[in-house]
């Protein structure tokens, strides 16, 4: 029967969905973020229409943080949310804490109480939103003690209803873990989910350091970069285009832009090409590939896409029914290009 209340808006299409770890919530596969793009490059009216091609494929999970372009992308984002009118309920939304918005006084950064609580109310009120679904700390605080960190997402979740998940991005699993067992000692809420760096030159602490974490908590994740920043669409194989991010963000990017140049990053280069040769057997770009190549690991809860043009989402969608396609000889193919598979801790002989 139909809602008597609230019309649904979200078609899911082909889209697939995953729990976000060991949560009830689902996340669809491909997520949309808004890093350096919406609120920075890109304002206005392309943001409403990149958050709605994403929709209408299925996309109905949406990234955000504090600090990207100082405030300006929640603010964005927010607008063109209020704008699409979409049920609150159709759609995930996640912000970050942590880096605050370019401002320096002391408490408005880190993951104190206060800053948890008064940066997260402030990214609400940018986002137009009475709560998110999941805040992440934008990075570990090695300041604040952890009790307090724990305490303070627990506040914000079950005392203020601002949110009703957090988790971690860029946390050591030691860290991880400590958080997890202060909140389950102390009656609290334990991080439901980490979003780390993942994409096939950025592999070791996800397949790795976090296995444990991945085994023990059921600890889910929202990866960022799949693309490495869009070195694996292949379009920096040549050099840099005028309208891309290395171009378009110049001073950020410097570091990069001349490791691009080293040894090591010509190697990544020739690894892109070769890897667009498999792409192309498979009737895909290596932008596909790549892409589904994240989404194949289960470990894996939502891939989130950047996207600066709306020809950037509706290609990267092409990467969906990709993953079914990476059989385990496609997989060792991959494997044996990239040749960085870490290896795992040693088990001295003790595997189940
Ligand atoms: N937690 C964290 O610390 C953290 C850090 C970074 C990002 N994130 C999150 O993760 C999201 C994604 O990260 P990311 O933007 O670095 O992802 P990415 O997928 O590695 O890079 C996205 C960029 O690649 C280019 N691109 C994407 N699709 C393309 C296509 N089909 N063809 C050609 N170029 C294409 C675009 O750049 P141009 O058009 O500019 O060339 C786009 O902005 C962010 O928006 C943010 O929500 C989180």
């Amino acid at each position: 029967m139909a809602d008597p209340v609230v019309a649904t808006a979200y078609k899911p299409h082909d889209m697939k969905f995953r729990y976000l770890g060991s949560t009830g919530l689902q996340v669809s596969v491909f997520s949309f973020g808004g890093w350096l793009t919406i609120g920075g490059t890109q304002k206005g009216a392309i943001v409403k229409e990149l958050m709605q091609v994403a929709w209408d494929h299925g996309i109905q999970t949406f990234d955000n943080a504090e600090t990207y372009s100082n405030g300006a992308s929640e603010i964005e984002m927010g607008q063109a949310l209020k704008e699409l009118g979409w049920p609150r309920d159709e759609y995930v939304l996640t912000t970050k804490i942590f880096f605050g918005t370019g401002r320096k006084e002391p408490n408005t950064r880190g993951l104190s109480r206060k800053h948890i609580v008064e940066g997260l109310k402030s990214s609400l009120a940018r986002l137009q939103t009475p709560y998110v679904d999941v805040v992440f700390a934008h990075r570990p605080d090695p300041a604040t003690p952890m009790l307090e960190i724990v305490e303070a997402f627990t506040q914000a979740i079950r005392n203020l209803n601002l949110a009703y998940y957090w988790g971690t991005s860029e946390w050591s699993a030691h860290q991880i873990t400590e958080a997890t067992l202060l909140a389950e000692k102390h009656n609290l809420i334990a991080p439901s989910a980490e979003q780390p760096q993942y994409n096939a030159f950025h592999r070791e602490r996800f397949e790795v350091e976090y296995v444990p974490l991945f085994e023990k908590y059921g600890l889910g994740t929202t990866i960022w970069s799949p693309l490495a920043g869009g070195l694996l669409t292949g379009k920096y194989n040549e050099g840099i285009p005028e309208d891309s991010r290395y171009a378009t963000n110049k001073d950020f990017f410097n570091d990069t832009i001349k490791q691009l140049k080293s040894p090591e990053g010509q190697a990544k280069i020739e690894k892109v090409r070769k890897l667009t040769a498999i792409a192309e057997r498979l009737d895909a770009k290596v932008t596909h590939l790549s892409l589904a190549w994240a989404a194949k690991n289960p470990d894996v809860s939502t891939v989130i896409l950047g996207a600066t043009k709306v020809e950037q989402i509706l290609d990267n969608l092409k990467a969906l029914p990709l993953i079914e396609k990476l059989t385990p000889e496609i997989m060792a193919e991959i494997e044996e290009v990239l040749g960085n598979k870490p290896s795992g801790p040693n088990t001295f002989g003790r595997n189940r």
